[in-house]
């Protein structure tokens, strides 16, 4: 049984005389126990997606299955059951600041109708998870971003949801308390077996901590597949252009040396070890790295580099020749821009 399966969601906003269609017959399913990802530009439909999965937005047609129950069928008291079971966190927190981390972490218990001492305790085990024992008496205005996106974290777990949806959530972050909290919510996730969809417009954010990615587009997901997948033979433009924000800009790559400039990414077993030298030492050529990065996606090597190589062009051939049999994409730079160049 999948955790979430969204059938052929569409979204019409009416405003007015005006009408928005944010979703165009999306279709998807997530896995349980997988961190799910959904990337795109700005207005591309993903916080409505997002909403329509705990019914907060609802949807002008398609269906919506979570832990095996169809929530559009259901009627307004068992839908509040459900949506009970499913977390969710926000860019700007959502906090009560007039109220107490502890009683905004209560909140939903109280909602729930949990007894006052069960809640209490639970509120002090959900704080510890989070890293914030001993915040309990303080308010949201006295703590850090990060410190707030925990206090929303812990309260998003107290019914003990089997789904968590993340809008943005590290956003408003600077980088540093972003790697803490999508550190805190992998930690979580793998020790509670939550399912986690995370809705985001930072490759960077996919790229830490999810299992799979989609990738949204004017109302419609335009690519899907395992991380790595996605990352290293992108089909869409738009996740292409997603994957080429960190890239140098086309005047930082010119050949120094008047050789073939070329891109090559790679990720798992293709990216471990000195490959780029083997292929060099196979093939008698050289090459300088421009420009790149080797790092990881979630837990796999992960490299994608700008090099020029150097030598005989068929040499040069070959070599591009070898990194693509070991699992390589390589594209070469051209005026026209990166082509595949076979
Ligand atoms: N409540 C709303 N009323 C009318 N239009 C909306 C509403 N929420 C979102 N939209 C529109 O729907 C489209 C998708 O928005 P949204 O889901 O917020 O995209 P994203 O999260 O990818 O930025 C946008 O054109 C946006 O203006
Ligand atoms: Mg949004």
């Amino acid at each position: 049984m999948s955790a979430i399966e969204l059938e052929s969601i569409h979204k019409v906003y009416q405003t007015g005389r005006q009408s928005v269609h944010a979703l165009r017959g999306v279709t998807l399913r997530v896995e349980e126990g997988q961190v799910y990802g959904i990337i795109g530009q700005s207005g591309a439909g993903k916080s409505t997606l997002l909403r329509c999965i705990n019914l907060l937005e609802r949807p002008t047609e398609g269906t919506v299955t979570v832990a095996g129950k169809r929530l559009t069928d259901l009627p307004a008291r068992a839908l509040q059951r459900e949506r009970a079971r499913i977390g969710m966190i926000f860019q700007h927190f959502h906090l009560l600041q007039s109220a107490t981390v502890a009683d905004n972490v209560a909140f939903p218990l109280r909602l729930a109708g949990v007894a006052r001492r069960q809640a209490r305790a639970r509120v002090g085990e959900l704080l510890e998870l989070v890293g914030l024992g001993g915040y309990e008496h303080k308010y949201p205005t006295q703590l850090s971003g990060g410190q707030k996106q925990r206090v929303a974290i812990a309260r998003a777990l107290a019914n003990h949801p089997s789904v968590l949806l993340c809008d943005e959530a590290t956003s408003a972050l600077d980088p540093n308390t972003t790697r803490a909290i999508l550190d805190l919510l992998l930690d979580i996730q793998r020790r509670l077996g939550l399912t986690i969809v995370m809705v985001t417009h930072e490759m960077a954010v996919v790229q830490r901590v999810c299992d799979r990615v989609a990738v949204m587009d004017h109302g419609q997901v335009v690519e899907e597949g395992p991380l790595t997948e996605v990352f290293v033979s992108p089909r869409h433009e738009v996740t292409r252009s997603l994957l080429e924000a960190d890239d140098p800009e086309p005047d930082q790559v010119r050949p120094r040396s008047g050789g073939t400039v070329a891109r090559i990414v790679c990720a798992g077993a293709a990216a471990e070890g000195p490959f780029l030298k083997e292929a060099a030492a196979h093939t008698s050529t050289q090459f300088t790295i421009l420009h790149g990065k080797v790092d990881s996606v979630k837990d796999q090597p992960y490299a994608r580099l700008t090099v020029e190589w150097l030598g005989e062009p068929a040499h040069v051939q070959g070599a591009f020749q070898w990194l693509r049999e070991r699992g390589c994409r390589v594209d070469v730079r051209d005026e026209e821009g990166w082509r595949d160049a076979r």
